[in-house]
């Protein structure tokens, strides 16, 4: 198993840095994006894809929602969880759950989904090589037209930039976590610009909020984006 694997086995298990993670509630991006999609003429069920699912905070509340969720992680115990709740709250039938790396070529066919969401997990492949594969398979597997959210880190956040200072990892705006040795890639706009640059970006807003990690109450800086797959005469 890959380094970064088991620290987020670990994470999972014992939820010391992010407690949020395990929270059933979405995250706040997420419903800002349902909100953004209401507004399109978008038919349902959407299928969408959630990329690095964690415990599935977000993909439970899409599946209640009616949107066809397919979750991808790299470890099992988390997809059981996701399967164990989906059942719960009987939104199974939209459910669908993938172990698969997501810096991996991902199970499905070119221009299948709908929608996609990214909240904070690309920021946690550990090489710049594995984000280009993360971001070609979002391209490829999203529809012409279709939509992403993505969420990442800002190189601003108060925490992130006093780790960075100490605990720099080898790329510009990169953190190696100093108490579990987590990567974690962090974004300024310009970066974000030109790393997503095949997306037309729709929207790229910083975005300041209450949070509580690594054992601290804070003021997050993150920044969320609304990326469109360009429709096929313009690839
Ligand atoms: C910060 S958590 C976010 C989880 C979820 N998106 C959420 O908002 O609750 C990052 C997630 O990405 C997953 N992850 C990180 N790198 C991954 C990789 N290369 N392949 C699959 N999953 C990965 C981790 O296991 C973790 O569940």
């Amino acid at each position: 198993m890959r380094k970064q694997q088991k620290i987020w086995e670990l994470e999972h298990q014992h939820s010391t840095s992010l407690p949020t993670l395990a929270s059933k509630k979405p995250s706040s991006f997420v419903i800002k994006f349902l909100r953004y999609l209401r507004s399109k003429s978008l038919h349902f069920p959407l299928k969408t894809v959630d990329v690095g699912s964690g415990k599935g905070r977000n993909a439970i509340y899409l599946a209640k929602e009616g949107y066809s969720v397919y979750a991808i992680g790299y470890i099992q115990f988390t997809l059981d969880i996701i399967g164990k709740e989906a059942k719960r709250q009987d939104c199974e039938r939209n459910i669908h759950l993938y172990k698969n790396a997501i810096d991996r070529k991902w199970p499905f066919r070119n221009n299948f989904f709908d929608l996609a969401i990214d909240c904070f997990s690309s920021i946690d492949i550990e090489t710049r090589k594995g984000r280009i594969i993360y971001k070609t398979e979002l391209l490829r597997t999203l529809k012409p037209g279709g939509y992403a959210l993505v969420t990442v880190v800002s190189a601003n956040d108060e925490i992130e930039r006093g780790l960075m200072k100490k605990y720099p990892g080898k790329e510009k705006n990169s953190v190696i976590w100093p108490h579990n040795g987590k990567f974690q890639k962090n974004y300024d706009e310009r970066e974000l610009r030109d790393f997503y640059k095949e997306f037309q970006i729709l929207k790229l807003q910083e975005n300041k909020k209450r949070a509580f990690k690594l054992g601290k109450n804070y003021i997050a800086t993150n920044y969320w984006m609304i990326l469109r797959k360009p429709l096929a005469e313009l690839l």
